[in-house]
């Protein structure tokens, strides 16, 4: 499996298995096909609210069939334990739940706070001003994490430029990672070319469009990558499936990327999207689909009264 040297010397893997939107009494069975598929990185989230069960999967197989060294396991705070003092519990909690000692790479998922025990915000009142817990201060608590043992690496998740400049500004010891919405309708060159800049490595979610989320997370219209054209005609070209193509276009570019499937079968099949090999022509038709369109546009923490507004500052 191809990986990537992030700049405090650890190695991500460039396919991993998405757990987003992985239903209970599925997910643990899908982590299973992944792991003995050859997937070598798995991708949580407290907030997924799936840790239990994938790590009851990891107990039976991680340290026993594929050494604990071998799997690069990431998982990420959620927005209610931003507090410095919140930090390291809410890591311990997803290390119980996943039955781990230590994560390869906690994130921060996203550069919003809430009130402690907010799942989500159902008003304002629930959420806290970034003036109140700037992200520099959790910053600082998920460094110690890193020197407590609890993480191997530590990264953001959501950040655009203009967030990744001001941490910056404030740390000598930058995110090695940001993840990030990506695929050909946002391909997102300006933030891509920060982050090599600074080595900031990006990791792509919703590779292929996400189109399970909650019908209130979606708009009217979306677009459809899997069914794109071009995309399509692709797909026929390499004799390989649209999501391969979709998935191999973020190998190409420098980027590691979680397609999540809870299918045995395309679990399989979007691991092999490694062995595609995209010219340049055809890298270039995938670069003119961008039309900077959000299927995870953040809108829905732009809530009356809150001073969050416009998260991804364009
Ligand atoms: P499923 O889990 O039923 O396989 P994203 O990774 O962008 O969040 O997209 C996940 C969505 O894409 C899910 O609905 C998932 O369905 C679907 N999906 C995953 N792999 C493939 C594939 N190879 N072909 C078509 N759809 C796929």
């Amino acid at each position: 499996m191809q990986e990537y040297t992030l700049r405090d010397g650890n190695k991500i893997p460039a396919i991993g298995l998405g757990t987003w939107k992985s239903a209970p009494g599925e997910v643990g069975q899908a982590v299973a096909w992944a792991l003995e598929s050859g997937y070598r990185h798995i991708d949580c989230a407290a907030i997924y609210q799936n840790e239990v069960e994938i790590g009851a999967t990891f107990k039976k197989i991680v340290g026993k069939q594929i050494s604990r060294e071998e799997v690069w396991i990431t998982s990420k705070l959620w927005n209610d334990s931003h507090a410095p003092e919140d930090v390291i519990p809410a890591l311990k909690k997803t290390l119980f739940d996943l039955r781990l000692d230590h994560l390869d790479l906690y994130l921060i998922h996203w550069p919003v706070a809430f009130k402690k025990g907010v799942v989500f915000p159902s008003s304002a009142k629930d959420m806290i001003s970034l003036s109140s817990i700037p992200v520099s201060e959790t910053w600082e608590a998920m460094e110690e994490a890193a020197k407590a043992g609890l993480t191997r690496s530590v990264g953001v998740s959501n950040f655009s430029r203009k967030k990744l400049e001001d941490l910056l500004s404030k740390t000598s010891n930058p995110p090695v990672v940001n993840q990030v919405e990506l695929h050909p309708y946002l391909a997102q060159k300006s933030l891509l070319t920060f982050c090599k800049e600074h080595q900031i490595h990006l990791t792509a979610y919703s590779p292929l469009g996400s189109s399970d989320r909650a019908r209130e997370m979606k708009k009217a219209e979306e677009p459809s990558l899997l069914d794109n054209e071009v995309i399509a005609a692709l797909a026929v070209k390499y004799n390989c499936t649209p999501a391969q193509v979709l998935i191999s276009w973020h190998l190409h570019r420098g980027c590691s990327v979680i397609p999540k499937s809870t299918h045995q079968g395309r679990i399989q099949s979007n691991l092999q999207s490694a062995d595609i090999h995209l010219n340049t022509e055809d890298l270039q038709r995938i670069e003119s689909l961008d039309m900077h369109f959000r299927f995870v546009d953040g809108t829905f923490f732009e809530l009356e009264g809150s001073d969050y507004r416009n998260i991804y500052d364009e």
